[in-house]
């Protein structure tokens, strides 16, 4: 294990990724945890993370007393990366000061020594790397030696070979160098030549040691329950348990009259055929759709609809009791990591505390008597390793690779009052019609997500001779790494002008068909 102590650079979940891309297993902490809870996990390399602090503030965090010990009484490799540097330095003795030029951007640094961090690279070797700092290194703990120095002179790199400390002042995470560089550069990988780390890390181990938990956690009576969404995490994380446990995981799957177009009936197939799963299907549109009439404000929708979804998984989790004459024990949830990190961040680091669960998925507002404890089997993965576990499940690549869909559904792309005359019908004719001419193209992986939007505007137009006083809708195409920002995507001129006339020639209601040429920021993705 590589474990990662965040001081809560931008760029930590970075280093996990890159560390994983070389089939190493790597998870990250908060870098003010514990002693003990670092020690427990037993890591034969420890990598100290940047930070926005100076090691001279009053509230910088640092790693736990007895962390230097511990390393070397265990012969631990430990890596400080910037502001991990600097602590290495303060903690150990030597001395850090502003720098009296600040190092931001690529930056050549040159080999000062030959060494392991750099594959033992000629001195004068030089490699463009991606610094940001204001501090640096001014004298350093008896033991160390510059390895590199940067354009301006600055120490780029150090290590104390005896101890198996290791500092670098730039991102290595960013710009791959030497120390992480793919595994052609291969004499050239810190992680493996110095630190003798094994490469081995393998999706189908994480599943088998999932197996083994969820077998080890839920005892042979015990009943497990989970609301599938029709989203890839929850549909990964059930048939996963669904593998541990079989029909004793019991799902449900809710049907809000705000599904796309024959949504329920795609994903049912899917949960059935291809994967199995014991679903119940429960069709609610009537119990939604009338606790929405005349709602107009996005947030109030997105309550009602929560509030709602509770209430059907509560009926839902009380029937089964009687059913089965026990209680379920368990709550499936499809969590992933980047949630899990974000959930502890170390303090001073600007991220907040709140863990923004997406409301569809969010079921922590259930009511406490169901007691349920929680089954979170892709806690420790990020979004593109559960689709490759996905993968290993047999959950069909198509289903995988669709795009993300928001928990209030359609309800946040009929904008106003979802129930007025037949919009949810017009939005689900033309999102079909589009995603459609998308997939035709050849060009939906390439987006990050696409959806149409109603207006509850008309405009005036002319067809078939006859005057019309119809509906506007929009449709909406963006790019993005996450969903935090996004790009509008660029379609063909010919793809826009074929959609347009598709939609107008068979939505029947709509004679206007918009494009939105808007990023994130200013705008969200969705359009409420
Ligand atoms: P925005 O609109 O905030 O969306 O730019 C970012 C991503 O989140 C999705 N989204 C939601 N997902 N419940 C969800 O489960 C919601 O209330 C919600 N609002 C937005 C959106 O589709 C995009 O992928």
């Amino acid at each position: 294990l590589v474990l990662i102590l965040d001081f809560g650079s931008q760029y930590t979940h970075l280093i996990t990724r890159r560390i994983r891309a070389l089939s190493v297993f790597s998870l990250c902490i908060s870098g003010t945890s514990s002693l003990s809870s670092i020690t427990s996990l037993n890591p034969k390399v420890v990598i100290l993370s940047g930070g926005p602090h100076s090691v001279h503030s009053d509230d910088s965090p640092s790693f736990p007393d007895g962390f230097v010990d511990w390393a070397l009484s265990n012969g631990v490799f430990v890596l400080g990366i910037c502001y991990g540097l600097q602590l290495i330095v303060q903690r150990l003795g030597g001395e850090v000061r502003m720098g009296k030029k600040q190092e931001y951007g690529r930056m050549e640094i040159e080999v000062v020594k030959s060494c392991g961090i750099f594959g033992y690279k000629d001195v004068g070797d030089n490699q463009v790397v991606w610094m940001s700092h204001g501090d640096e290194a001014a004298r350093l703990p008896v033991g160390f030696e510059v390895v590199a120095r940067s354009e301006q002179g600055a120490v780029a790199a150090v290590e104390d070979i005896n101890r198996r400390f290791y500092g670098l002042q730039y991102h290595p995470e960013v710009l791959l160098g030497y120390a992480f560089a793919g595994r052609d550069g291969n004499t050239e990988i810190f992680l493996f030549n110095v630190c003798g780390v094994n490469a081995g890390w393998k999706m189908e181990d994480v599943m088998d040691e999932e197996l083994k938990v969820i077998n080890n956690t839920v005892a042979p009576d015990d009943h497990v329950i989970c609301a599938l969404s029709g989203g890839v995490d929850s549909t990964v994380a059930a048939t996963l348990v669904h593998n541990a446990i079989g029909d004793r995981l019991h799902c449900i799957f809710v049907d809000n009259g705000l599904l796309r177009y024959k949504e329920r009936e795609r994903v049912m197939e899917t949960f059935k055929s291809d994967l199995h799963l014991p679903v119940t299907c429960v069709n609610a549109s009537d119990q939604f759709l009338s606790k929405l009439k005349g709602v107009v404000d996005p947030e109030m929708k997105r309550k009602i609809i929560g509030k709602e979804f509770i209430f059907i998984f509560d009926a839902f989790a009380q029937e089964l009791e009687q059913k089965l004459k026990k209680k379920p024990a368990f709550l499936v949830q499809g969590t992933l990591y980047p949630d899990v990190i974000e959930s502890c961040p170390p303090p001073g680091s600007g991220r907040t505390h709140s863990h923004t669960i997406k409301s569809h998925h969010n079921v922590g507002g259930l009511p406490k008597d169901m007691k349920l404890k929680l089954i979170e089997p892709l806690k420790l993965l990020f979004k593109d390793e559960v689709r490759e576990l996905g993968k290993i499940l047999k959950v069909p690549e198509g289903f995988l690779k669709r795009h993300p869909f928001p928990g209030p559904g359609l309800a946040v792309r009929v904008l106003g009052d979802v129930t007025e005359g037949n919009a949810l019908d017009i939005v689900r004719q033309v999102d079909e019609i589009f995603i459609q001419s998308i997939k035709d193209a050849g060009i939906y992986d390439s987006i990050w997500q696409a959806f149409a939007v109603f207006l509850p505007i008309k405009s005036v137009g002319v067809q078939g001779d006859q005057r019309t006083h119809s509906y506007v809708v929009t449709l909406r195409a963006v790019t993005s790494q996450d969903g935090m920002t996004a790009d509008w995507y660029c379609f063909e001129n010919s793809f826009l002008k074929d959609v347009s006339q598709k939609i107008c020639n068979n939505v029947r209601g709509v004679n206007r068909v918009t494009l939105d040429i808007t990023s994130k920021p200013p705008s969200t993705i969705e359009w409420e």
